[in-house]
């Protein structure tokens, strides 16, 4: 990269070990774009106010887009010895257009400069996952509308529990998709906010018109203290906790279907093209996908701690620690787009076998609670008909039946309220119809969740 800038305090050329090391050009050069666009925002306004002259604010600005322009085409490769993006751009600026170039960087610092990049960079990064995410849960929904009858077992401790559909056990899943959505709308907020202007930290003595820049490049409104405007990170905090959760979900997703798509469930077969073999064992069809998913959780959530270590003990303002943001926050959202790009489509091709479901679901004594219910319904306390049913599964399990072909005379010599009609009002079909109650598994609930959530979805796009 030659003489360095600050070359004038030095009486020394900077290690060759220091230089590699302090270097961020590796993985800040993704924020080519935000820094040409950035720069050529705060040119148009040093022109506006008369800080630099007008001719050479548009000779920046032209030089400017000729760097985007050949950095786009792949005519002009990154430096990688340049010590970051910032510095890249403003050398080369200068290479191309002589001592205007030199004026560039007028009432700004490094500090500001690399605030609003990452700004700018994630405020492009968050509609993208919003966008993916969005799409799971229109194609979670779209399964869910195909499978309001297909009856399965809801569990508690992975224990079988009571009757559900496959359509209200996703409809879950998109609730927390929604909630995902909240968080990233939320999140950007509060990147959207302009932090230029606010120098190395103590703001500038030029005129400078930070509105201007502010409406130039399409942010809310601008950062109201200097000190926090080049020392605050927690929009990235956010973001990495933002995608943790959304993480989170799609890990917990995955794990159901890790076990859904083993023989000892078999509710769900994955598409071939998004399973894998085994390189010994000819029989196996893997999971791998939802595997990755559930490991790769797990690095998103060791970004998140590493912004939130890595800012802990910083005093204000600026401190060059700080430059250990851009490679958490950018793998957390690598990470996560990656794991929806591929969960979307393998989602949208795995066969529901929905025998398999309700055969589970038949098993367990999933009806249960039902036998007891139906007792309170002619009038037992809860209590004492959740007993006799309690004593009727033991019953069911010394004799290999189940509640379903338990004859009436062993009903009836436990309690002589129990009747015939007991059958209808513990088949599988009855406990689902039943629970209407909003957000319950019957479908015109599971009906009325989809309406809601396509217009939650709507609103939050
Ligand atoms: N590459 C640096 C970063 O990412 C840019 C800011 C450098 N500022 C400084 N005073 N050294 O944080």
């Amino acid at each position: 990269m030659g003489t360095k800038m600050w070359a004038g305090r030095f009486t020394k050329e900077t290690d060759e070990r220091v230089n590699d090391f302090n270097s961020s050009i590796s993985f800040d050069a993704r924020m080519y774009k935000q820094d040409i666009e950035g720069s050529v925002a705060h040119a148009t306004m040093l022109g506006e106010c008369g800080i630099i002259e007008k001719a050479e604010s548009e000779k920046i600005i032209q030089g400017l887009k000729g760097i985007l322009a050949d950095i786009e085409s792949g005519k002009l490769q990154f430096d990688p010895t340049a010590e970051d993006i910032h510095m890249f751009n403003e050398a080369e600026l200068t290479a191309r257009i002589g001592d205007a170039g030199k004026r560039l960087h007028t009432a700004r610092s490094r500090n500001d400069q690399v605030a609003l990049d990452i700004r700018m960079y994630l405020r492009d990064e968050i509609p993208v996952i919003k966008k993916l995410t969005a799409e799971l849960a229109e194609t979670l929904m779209r399964l869910a509308e195909k499978n309001l009858t297909t009856v399965m077992p809801g569990y508690t401790h992975l224990q079988r529990a009571q009757p559900i559909t496959f359509a209200h056990h996703l409809m879950a899943y998109v609730q927390m998709l929604l909630r995902d959505l909240g968080r990233l709308n939320d999140t950007y907020k509060r990147t959207n906010i302009m932090p230029l202007g606010s120098g190395a930290l103590a703001s500038t003595t030029y005129p400078i018109n930070r509105q201007r820049v502010c409406d130039l490049l399409g942010f809310d409104e601008i950062t109201q203290n200097s000190l926090d405007g080049v020392s605050d990170r927690d929009f990235c905090i956010e973001l990495a906790s933002a995608l943790s959760v959304l993480m989170m979900h799609l890990s917990r997703f995955s794990e159901e279907i890790v076990l859904w798509c083993s023989w000892e469930f078999k509710f769900i077969e994955l598409d071939d093209a998004y399973a894998t073999g085994s390189s010994i064992m000819p029989q196996k069809k893997n999971p791998d996908v939802t595997e990755l998913i559930r490991g790769k959780t797990g690095r998103v959530y060791g970004d998140l701690t590493t912004l939130l270590t890595m800012m802990k003990g910083l005093s204000l303002a600026y401190n060059k620690d700080m430059q250990e943001d851009k490679e958490a926050v950018f793998d957390a959202i690598d990470t996560t787009k990656l794991c929806l790009t591929t969960f979307i489509p393998m989602i949208d091709t795995m066969k529901v076998i929905p025998e398999n479901m309700r055969a589970a679901a038949a098993k367990g004594f999933i009806n249960a609670t039902d036998c007891a219910d139906y007792l309170v319904k002619k009038g037992l306390p809860f209590r004492d008909a959740y007993k006799i049913t309690g004593t009727l599964v033991h019953t069911c399990i010394e004799k290999g039946l189940t509640l379903e072909t338990l004859p009436i005379e062993e009903y009836k010599a436990l309690c002589d309220t129990f009747d015939e009609d007991v059958y209808e009002a513990i088949s599988l079909e009855t406990c689902v119809m039943q629970r209407k109650a909003a957000g319950g598994p019957a479908p015109e609930s599971v009906k009325a969740q989809i309406e809601y959530s396509k217009k939650a979805l709507e609103a939050l796009k």
